[in-house]
């Protein structure tokens, strides 16, 4: 089995890579280890079971193999990066709307890992967040995820364990549900931005510091679109592009911008809005905005995706116009279909508040397991956990009880029932929260205008408050969770429930 790449390997991992194979995936061979499997689950109910794909589906088979991939990053003569992957990638998939989809993730990481479908409205069973959704995918194990993308747009997929080095050393995906336009581009491209903790030789640096997982999240330097650094991708003269731009860093804010040509965005998170003329667009990590944009008639011109997120706009890719211009009439942004979220109904709703706060208390671990070779399952790794806390959801860092590894739920939501979640940031960062389970509308901010759209993740900067409301239609035990990846694991993550 290749190695995890990197100068630092996974250390905090190691006891439960070397226990995973022989206790976890072994039958639980005798009481200890029967007890945690146990506390994994809390109330020890069993994983939540996904609705049986019928005979007939017929479903579209992806095969996904979590392990170590060579790709060239910083630039030549420096030697290729040891990234992790599910293709020899970068991984895009496109898939048709409501069409069974078999996606069989096999994993050839050295630590047990899952898949999280970021954004897609799946069955609870098919959430991918081990020890919650189901067990985790073990070293050598498969796991088929089975369902029917219930939407169209852009979206990714990416691990729910020891996130910060699986995604920090590449493992994610892009996923496009195709079938939402109303009159069709001339090309469709995908622009997944990302920076590296890589240095000028393409080695890795520490993918989490103390200070900035207690602050801002930590920072790479090396700033790529679909792995390369500032790519120039060639198309069609004239033509109308659709630009699928996804945040898929740990940390960084992007002000999306487009210089040299009007731009508009027509979807966030994946889901249509009436197009907004683009100036400049704000996505934490998670978040993505569709853009649609008309070329220069001239072959040769180029435009630039920028940043203006800096003190200086950071050009991160440029589109260059090639061959006879399409002729066309003038351009009109057109708007993609209506989705199919349920529309929340505000009257009458009830509120939940969700504070985001920083936590100087430690989580509450469970003792260590001594294993019968002697050996000490902690359980901060077994659990996805650091042993360090720094934030905190409605006063609890996760995990918040030492009796139950799985923290119970921040809220439980009747489900069928609309709710309004006020996030109340009352910390001096910025955090953008994730919901699984539910795409969310963003209604209002005490901070100003809110264009309400669609969302499974929002930006909450320092002091605001923002509005969101859902319907909560499907039962299970979801995540909810800041997406700088080093806060959801030093504690700002909870579970919600809908019941
Ligand atoms: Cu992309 Cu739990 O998140
Ligand atoms: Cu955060």
């Amino acid at each position: 089995m290749p190695r995890l790449p990197g100068q630092n390997p996974i250390s905090r991992r190691r006891a439960i890579q070397s226990l995973g194979g022989v206790v976890l995936g072994a039958g639980l061979g005798y009481a200890g280890a029967a007890a945690f499997a146990d506390a994994g689950k809390g109330a020890k109910q069993a994983y939540p079971q996904a609705p049986a794909m019928p005979a007939d589906a017929r479903p579209q088979h992806i095969s996904l193999t979590a392990k170590q991939y060579l790709r060239q990053l910083a630039a030549a003569p420096a030697a290729p990066t040891e990234i992790l992957d599910y293709t020899d990638g970068p991984t895009i998939l496109r898939v048709k709307q409501g069409a069974w989809l078999e996606a069989t993730l096999t994993n050839q990481l050295h630590e047990h890992t899952t898949i999280h479908w970021h954004g897609i409205r799946v069955p609870n069973a098919m959430d991918g967040v081990p020890y919650l959704t189901q067990p985790p995918v073990m070293p050598g194990e498969s796991f088929a995820y089975r369902f029917q993308p219930p939407d169209t747009g852009t979206f990714f997929f990416h691990p729910h364990c020891n996130t910060v080095e699986q995604l920090g050393h590449g493992l994610a995906g892009i996923l496009i549900v195709e079938g939402d336009e109303t009159r069709p581009h001339d090309h469709d491209l995908v622009c997944a931005y990302r920076d590296w903790r890589i240095d000028g030789a393409g080695k890795y640096q520490p993918m989490m510091t103390d200070a900035g997982a207690s602050k801002a999240g930590t920072f790479g330097d090396h700033r790529t679109i679909n792995d390369q650094l500032q790519p120039v991708f060639k198309v069609p003269s004239g033509g109308d592009i659709r630009v699928r731009f996804l945040n898929l860093d740990m940390s960084r804010i992007v002000d999306l911008g487009v210089i040299g040509a009007d731009a508009w965005v027509i979807a966030t998170d994946g889901n249509g809005l009436p197009p907004q003329k683009l100036k400049s667009w704000r996505l934490g990590p998670a978040m993505r905005a569709d853009l649609t944009l008309r070329m220069p008639d001239a072959a040769g011109t180029r435009i630039q995706l920028v940043n203006y997120y800096a003190p200086q706009p950071i050009v991160m890719a440029e589109l260059e116009a090639e061959g006879a211009p399409l002729a066309k009439p003038a351009f009109v942004p057109a708007p993609l279909k209506r989705g199919v979220i349920p529309e929340p109904r505000l009257e009458g709703a009830e509120t939940f508040q969700l504070r985001l706060s920083a936590s100087s208390t430690p989580a509450e671990l469970p003792p260590d397991l001594v294993m019968p070779d002697g050996s000490v399952l902690r359980y901060a790794d077994a659990l996805c956990l650091t042993p360090k806390t720094f934030w905190a959801l409605n006063g609890q860092p996760w995990p918040s009880q030492s009796h139950e590894v799985l923290p119970p739920p921040l809220v439980t939501f009747q489900q069928g029932k609309t709710y309004i979640i006020e996030i109340i940031n009352q910390t001096p960062h910025i955090h953008p929260v994730h919901l699984h389970g539910h795409t969310f509308k963003v209604l209002s901010s005490n901070k100003g205008d809110v264009v309400p759209h669609f969302a499974d993740t929002t930006l909450v900067a320092p002091k605001e408050r923002v509005k969101i409301a859902l319907v909560a239609d499907s039962p299970g035990d979801w995540m909810i969770h800041c997406h700088i990846i080093e806060h959801q694991e030093t504690g700002m993550m909870g579970i919600y429930r809908v019941a």
